[in-house]
Parts: C-alpha cells; sequence; structure tokens
C-alpha cells in the first residue's frame, strides 16, 4: 500500500522519519539537480547558506561552489543556478555544494526521512516509476517561494500525486494530496496531454517566474517546463544527492 500525502510549502518542521520525501523545486533548484547529474557531475550536496557551502568546501576542496540568491549567482561562486551553467564540460565527474533560496532548504528539511528524491518535470515519468515501487509513506514536498505557497511547484506536485494514483496498485491520498491532485487538474482545465506547450504559460505566470523572467531567465523557464526528458531520480545518499 502506498499512502501519499503533499505539503504544497515547507512547515517549519517536516514529520518525515522513515517516510520517502520528494522534493520539488521546478524553478529551478529541482530542474538544475535533475540537469546537472544528467550531464555527469557526480555528487550534489545540498546545504542551508552561503556559509554552510563554505565550510564544506574545507572538507571537498575540488568541489564547486554552487547557488543563488534573489536568483543570482552568489559573489565568489563558481555557478549559480540555471541550468545552462550545468554543462558537461565544466561539471563532469565533479562534487558541487549547491545552496538555493528554496530547494536545498526543503531537501534539509527532510534530513530525518528514510529517502529523499528530486522530482521536477524534467524527470516527472522516471519519478512515478520510481515511486511505483516503493511501499508505505510518500511525502511530496513543494518547496515554495520563501516558505510561502508557490503554483509551479504546486501543480507539478500534484499532478504527480494524480499521476501516480492513477498509475499505482494499492494507492491512498490524503485530504491534501486529494486536494492538490483536483487543484492542479483544475488549473490544467481541457489543456491535455500535459506537454511544455501547457506547462510553459503556467510557469511564466507564477510569481517566481515572473521574477525570473524580469532577470533574464525565460530560456530556464522553458528549459524547466519540459517534460520527461531525464530517465534519472536523484536520491540523497550521505547528504549527496546522486543517481
Ligand atoms: C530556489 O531554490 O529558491 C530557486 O531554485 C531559486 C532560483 O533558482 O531562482
Amino acid at each position: 500500500m502506498i499512502h501519499i500525502d503533499v505539503f504544497p510549502y515547507p512547515p517549519p518542521v517536516l514529520p518525515c522519519a522513515g517516510k520517502t520525501v520528494v522534493v520539488i523545486d521546478v524553478l529551478r533548484a529541482s530542474s538544475t539537480i535533475v540537469t546537472a547529474l544528467a550531464n555527469g557531475c557526480r555528487a550534489i550536496i545540498p546545504v542551508e547558506d552561503a556559509e554552510a557551502a563554505q565550510a564544506m568546501k574545507t572538507r571537498y576542496p575540488d568541489a564547486l561552489l554552487c547557488g543563488e540568491r534573489d536568483g543570482l549567482k552568489i559573489r565568489g561562486f563558481d555557478l549559480g543556478n540555471s541550468p545552462f551553467e550545468y554543462e558537461s564540460a565544466k561539471i563532469a565527474g565533479k562534487e558541487l555544494i549547491l545552496t538555493t533560496t528554496n530547494g536545498t532548504h526543503a531537501a534539509r528539511l527532510a534530513d530525518d526521512a528514510g529517502a529523499v528524491l528530486v522530482a521536477s518535470f524534467l524527470n516527472f515519468q522516471a519519478m512515478i516509476e520510481h515511486l511505483k515501487s516503493v511501499e508505505g509513506e510518500i511525502i511530496i514536498l513543494c518547496a515554495g517561494n520563501d516558505r510561502q505557497f508557490s503554483l509551479e511547484d504546486a501543480l507539478c506536485g500534484g499532478l504527480l500525486a494524480g499521476h501516480l494514483y492513477n498509475e499505482a496498485e494499492n494507492c491512498r491520498l490524503t485530504d491534501a494530496a486529494e486536494w492538490a491532485r483536483h487543484a492542479a487538474n483544475s488549473l490544467l482545465g481541457k489543456a491535455h496531454p500535459l506537454s511544455v506547450e501547457v506547462i510553459y504559460p503556467l510557469l511564466h505566470q507564477s510569481e517566481h517566474g515572473r521574477k525570473l523572467f524580469e532577470l533574464h531567465f525565460e530560456n530556464d523557464i522553458r528549459h524547466c517546463a519540459r517534460l520527461n526528458v531525464f530517465a534519472q531520480v536523484p536520491l540523497l545518499k550521505q547528504g549527496k544527492f546522486i543517481i
């Protein structure tokens, strides 16, 4: 039996001991983590802030410092948080230390979980296939925006809960997951099947989408709206996301 719960934004404390937590930060941390691992980086170490990143760097001197604040690369870091910066030539075989405003915070909230995975639209179906083999409690954790609700993460989370409910056997949704499923479907309206053409306008109109557009990251929004480009499901092992 699979039980699915959805947190539309991060709670102060996440009750996740022994559970499987799926972290979603469509714009852009999840999309960047999935893209970077698919492009060959060895591992991604999520940390809370720039200070923690510098401290982790002393343990992993060869690792790249990566991350954003207010959408822009942190001063003195090697890479920001645009998935386009994570090309194989720059990151293949390397370990990355990553801090972002919402995505890595959400990942660290799940420290007590039995398993922590990363989902986005880029690896959507791969995540569903993976979760079908999971038994027990699944928490879909939307990273949100500054600990508040974000449309893009709730859309992805609601659709993930809905698709898993339709495709997996013995699946039970909590009220929050049921709500998220219906809200996501009504946002799509008649726009089916799911595709980048359907997802992109919704990401573009979201609060964070508008901010990224103002910062000239329109191509990032389009990349993060692409569906099922990668078959990888990042998993946290000893504090590092690997595939
Ligand atoms: C976040 O974690 O808040 C986002 O990924 C920020 C961004 O990339 O703009």
